[in-house]
């Protein structure tokens, strides 16, 4: 059947016609909030490459973590500004480091209402800024391992719920399994950056977390993003190795790869809608060439069309108030 008997525009007419045939929804159960935690107290340092982003002090963060808790979002992930980088990145695995702090200072104030994921990751806390372990200009594999396994450690030993490792080092999923289970964290899930591309969207993010790289980039152990193939056999191997729920990053920039995850795997899946893709949004609102609050929500809901579960999004606070109605 065709023109004139099949008219599409009959239920788009009014917004209840279109409200009952919509078929994806974006609700803050889907939403997971990063959060910089950096040394010191009563620090709110603004990121001038995220308008809205704050590295945060521990008693700012919990204090903001008041505001998104209340909105409804049930997550925050973690990153760190560690007091001095080195470099075998030593304030990763220290119990006393900001986001160790962090971890028990949320853990404290919200319990079970707060879910509260780390980052486990190198580059913040290494002096050359790389995700790993370096012989000369070599990023160092299985030697990484150990030391990311050291810093796992620490964050759920803080009382994180969840660990989600970015670094893309071969096999970290399955070793971060057994050195939790060994450790008596048999119960700690893990969320895999399982397919990361080497991305320039990232940009924003290595001011943020003070990040970059010293020398080179980090194309020998991100993804090409080429690739999509590749994203799946890297997602095969994560589930294989014990990994809880799947994320593909960057969003938007993959969205084919969202979609072919979800067809292909049955576990959870999140996607990162990083840095970049955020601040182009602000940045065009800004100059007005876009309106800000249905960009934001065309770009989550998209991410959800392609079949992410769960959106990390630095939008989470401002999506949940305008889902909320507020
Ligand atoms: C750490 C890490 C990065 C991001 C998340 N974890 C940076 C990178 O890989 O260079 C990027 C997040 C964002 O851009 O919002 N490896």
């Amino acid at each position: 059947m065709g023109f004139p008997e099949r008219r599409m525009r009959r239920l788009r007419r009014t917004d209840t016609l279109r409200r009952m045939v919509r078929e994806t929804r974006l609700s803050v159960d889907n939403l997971i909030y990063p959060m910089f935690a950096c040394p010191g107290t009563n620090v709110r340092t603004p990121i001038g490459a995220m308008p809205g982003q704050f590295q945060l002090s521990v008693d700012q963060l919990v204090k903001d973590a008041h505001g998104l808790v209340k909105t409804g979002v049930p997550a925050v992930i973690l990153f760190g500004i560690p007091e001095r980088k080195d470099a075998l990145g030593t304030e990763a695995y220290n119990d006393k480091a900001p986001v160790q702090r962090a971890v028990r200072a949320l853990k404290k104030e919200f319990g079970d209402a707060l879910v509260v994921i780390t980052d486990v990751c190198l580059c913040e806390y290494t002096d050359h800024g790389h995700c790993g372990m370096l012989d000369g200009h070599r990023v160092l594999n299985d030697e990484t391992l150990e030391l990311l396994a050291k810093e796992a450690l620490s964050h759920v030993r803080a009382g994180a719920d969840m660990v989600a490792p970015s670094d893309m080092m071969d096999g970290r999923v399955g070793f971060l399994r057994e050195e939790l289970d060994e450790a008596g964290f048999e119960h700690i899930p893990i969320m895999a950056y399982a397919a990361k591309h080497a991305s320039v969207f990232y940009g924003p993010f290595r001011e943020a977390a003070e990040s970059a790289p010293k020398f080179g980039d980090r194309k020998s152990y991100q993804m090409d993003p080429a690739n999509a193939r590749e994203a799946m056999v890297e997602m095969l191997l994560d589930e294989e190795e014990g990994a809880d729920i799947l994320m593909v990053k960057p969003a938007g920039p993959c969205l084919d790869l969202i979609r072919m995850a979800r067809d292909e795997f049955d576990l959870p899946l999140a996607a990162y809608q990083v840095s970049g893709e955020f601040s182009m949004i602000k940045a065009a609102a800004e100059r007005g060439w876009l309106d800000h609050d249905r960009a934001m929500m065309e770009s989550l809901l998209a991410i959800r069309r392609a079949g992410a579960d769960m959106i990390l999004t630095y939008f989470a606070p401002e999506a949940a108030r305008l889902l909320n109605g507020r």
